[in-house]
Parts: structure tokens; C-alpha cells; sequence
């Protein structure tokens, strides 16, 4: 038995293929581009190891994934692969629009023409779960209720735009060829192998460099924030579990302002790692321009998942923060890695 895994060396994916892996021999295939977010370096502890076959390609490819489903026959497609910085989306919506929608789209075919031809008992175990956000319900007022699975579609960003018409196009397929899909609309994640161009890593990167902590706007925009293997718990359990069709919201109910995490991220460093001249980080948090169509405040209902599939979160907040921070500590290398090279270029793009 086998799962095919796509987008594996990118933050959440590789989390996922690691924990997988950790709890259990199935062999997972990871399909990857490898653009400037997917990093080998994340999966380096799976070296030698069989369970994991590591394929370089693009989900678009249809022929390269037809051959990877006849090949390995796997009983579940896990689709992570995206565009997923919204900010980039925003300077250059293309990639996100190929990926996202094209992508998934040719993703989609290949399976639905290997499904087809599965026996009757393949073809009822047979599982397509898409991995989605919650940015593409919009934005919410101060007091309104949190996104439930009912929330209508609005999404603000080119990079929730695209992920929305991916989450149509995914359940077009349940109704219109009956292909068994099942899709998980998630909140912020954060935690290890989470790349310095998102807000945790990056405050906590360039306030270990002496540098400006850019918050956008008023730093009072919401998020609803989770521990990457929280999300991964909650995928495997969706997959095990989830009645197809359906859609399940992610969320660890912990709605916290911009300005309040990154002040939680300085007052751990400076616990964990005191500046030598005894000043605080948060000394070098400087507001800056805010994002185009900002949206406001972001916040999951995930009763649904708890109620149907007995999911909860094992992590809080304040447990998963400190251990992301701990995390970024320990692995300073793997940081080097990731900063050299194409990311100055974004840095010097995005906050110039
Ligand atoms: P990421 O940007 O860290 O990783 C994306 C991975 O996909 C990278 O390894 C990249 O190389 C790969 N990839 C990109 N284009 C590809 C293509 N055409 N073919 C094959 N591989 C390709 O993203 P992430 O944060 O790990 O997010 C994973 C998924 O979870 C995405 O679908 C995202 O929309 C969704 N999601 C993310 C969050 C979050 O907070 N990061 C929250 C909810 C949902
Ligand atoms: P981000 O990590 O990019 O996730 P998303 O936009 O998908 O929610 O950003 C989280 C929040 O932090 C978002 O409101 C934008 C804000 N932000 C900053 O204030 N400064 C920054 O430098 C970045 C990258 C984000």
C-alpha cells in the first residue's frame, strides 16, 4: 500500500511526509517541482530509507503522474503542492494561477483516468484529499462569527483566489465523475521548516539578524494560528475518516493580532537568547507599508471536525510558539541554507 503525497518538501508537506512515516510503513511517493519553497534538506532524516520515493516533477505534468499512479498504485492522492505566499501572489499572481488552478486541474485528470480503471473495491477505498486554506473565505468583521463550512467563497488575494477555483474544480469532480474527494480548509500553520518569508520565521530570522521586524498596516489584523502536526493529525484523520464529499475546517480556535505574536516571539528570544546588550527584540519591530487588500481578521470553526471525526489540537498556543522559536534556534544551518541566494531577492523586493 502506498499514498502519493504532492508539494512533500515544502513546509506543511514535509511535516506531513516525516510524521507519516513516523507512525506508520506505508510508502509514501513525493511529488515535488522543487521550486524556491521546496527543500530536500527538510526530509534529510528519510536518507536510505524505502518508505520514501522522492520524485522531482510537476503536478501539471500528466504524463509524469499517469506513470507515477500505474507504477506505485497508490490508495490515496494527498495534494499539497501550491503557491501559497500571499504576498507574492500579489507582485506576481502567474505562477499561482498555473499551479493552483492548471495544476490541480491536470492533477485531477491523471487520477480521475486512474481511478476509473481501478477494480470496484480499489475504486471505493480510493481517496483524492486537497489540502486548502481558510483564506478563501475573505474577511471577517471583529465580532462576526468564526468560517464554518457553510461560509460562502470570497476570496481577497490572487493566491485565495487561486486556491479557491482549485477547491471548486476538486469538487466538481465528486459530483460530476463520483471521484472520492475530500478537502480540509485550514488556519495559519506554523512550526518547524516553515520558510522565512511567512510571518513566524521571519520575525524570528531578522530579529536574530539584528534586523527590522516589518509589521504591516497597524499589526492588528487576526489570525487563527496552528502547529504544523496539529494540521497533519488532522489530515490523517480526514483521511481515514472523512465522509467523501464533504469539507472540514482546521483550526486550533487561537485567534491572536500580528503585533501580539511577534511580541510573544521577542519576549521568548530574549529568554531563550538574551541580546548582549541586555535591549529587547521587540525594540526592532518598525511598522511598514501595509499588504494590498489586507484582509482583516481570520478565524476557523472547526466543530465539524471535532464533532464528526473526534479531531482536537494537542498543541496550544503558547506550547507550539515556544517550540517553533526552539526549533529556529537548533537549526540555524537550515536557515542559512534557505536565506542564501533567491530569498535576498524577494527580501529586497518585497520590503524595499
Ligand atoms: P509551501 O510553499 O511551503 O510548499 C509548497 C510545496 O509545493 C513546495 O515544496 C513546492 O516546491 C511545491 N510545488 C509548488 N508548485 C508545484 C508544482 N507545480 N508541482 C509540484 N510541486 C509544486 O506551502 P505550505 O505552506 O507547505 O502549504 C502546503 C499546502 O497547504 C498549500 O496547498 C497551501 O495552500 C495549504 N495551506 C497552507 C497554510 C499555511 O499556513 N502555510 C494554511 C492552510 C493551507
Ligand atoms: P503570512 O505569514 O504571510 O500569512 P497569511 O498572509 O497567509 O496570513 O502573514 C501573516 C500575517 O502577518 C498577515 O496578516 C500579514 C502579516 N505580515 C506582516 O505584518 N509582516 C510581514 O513581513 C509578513 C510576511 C506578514
Amino acid at each position: 500500500m502506498s499514498i502519493l503525497v504532492t508539494g512533500g518538501a515544502g513546509f506543511i508537506g514535509s511535516n506531513f511526509v516525516l510524521d507519516w512515516l513516523a507512525r506508520s510503513d506505508e510508502t509514501v511517493i513525493n511529488l515535488d517541482l522543487l521550486t524556491y519553497a521546496g527543500n530536500l534538506q527538510n526530509l534529510e532524516s528519510l536518507e536510505g530509507d524505502n518508505r520514501h520515493v522522492f520524485v522531482r516533477g510537476d503536478i501539471g505534468d500528466q504524463t509524469l503522474v499517469a506513470k507515477l499512479l500505474e507504477e506505485h498504485k497508490p490508495r490515496a492522492v494527498l495534494n499539497f503542492a501550491a503557491e501559497s505566499h500571499v504576498d507574492r501572489s500579489i507582485l506576481g499572481p502567474g505562477e499561482f494561477i498555473q499551479t493552483n488552478i492548471v495544476g490541480t486541474f491536470n492533477l485531477l485528470e491523471s487520477v480521475r483516468a486512474y481511478w476509473s480503471n481501478l477494480g470496484a473495491n480499489e475504486k471505493d477505498a480510493f481517496r483524492f484529499l486537497h489540502v486548502s486554506t481558510d483564506e478563501v473565505y475573505g474577511t471577517l468583521e471583529p465580532n462576526d462569527p468564526a468560517f464554518t463550512e457553510d461560509h460562502r467563497y470570497a476570496p481577497n488575494s490572487p493566491y485565495s483566489a487561486s486556491k479557491a477555483a482549485s477547491d471548486h474544480l476538486v469538487r466538481s469532480y465528486l459530483h460530476t465523475y463520483g471521484l472520492p474527494v475530500l478537502t480540509t480548509n485550514c488556519s495559519n500553520n506554523y512550526g518547524p521548516y516553515h520558510f522565512p518569508e511567512k510571518l513566524i520565521p521571519l520575525v524570528i530570522h531578522n530579529a536574530l539578524a539584528g534586523k527590522p521586524l516589518p509589521i504591516y498596516g497597524d499589526g492588528q489584523q487576526v489570525r487563527d494560528w496552528l502547529y504544523v502536526t496539529d494540521h497533519c493529525s488532522a489530515i490523517r484523520r480526514v483521511l481515514e475518516s472523512g465522509e467523501c464529499g464533504e469539507t472540514y475546517n482546521v483550526g486550533g480556535w487561537n485567534e491572536k493580532a500580528n503585533l501580539e505574536v511577534v511580541h510573544t516571539l521577542c519576549a521568548i528570544l530574549d529568554e531563550l537568547k538574551p541580546k548582549a546588550d541586555g535591549a529587547s527584540y521587540s525594540e526592532q519591530i518598525t511598522y511598514v507599508k501595509d499588504r494590498p487588500g489586507h484582509d482583516r481578521r481570520y478565524a476557523i470553526d472547526a466543530r465539524k471536525l471535532e464533532r464528526e471525526l473526534g479531531w482536537t489540537p494537542s498543541e496550544t498556543f503558547e506550547s507550539g510558539i515556544r517550540k517553533t522559536v526552539e526549533w529556529y534556534l537548533a537549526n540555524q544551518d537550515w536557515v542559512a541554507n534557505v536565506t542564501s541566494g533567491h530569498y535576498r531577492e524577494w527580501v529586497e523586493a518585497q520590503y524595499s
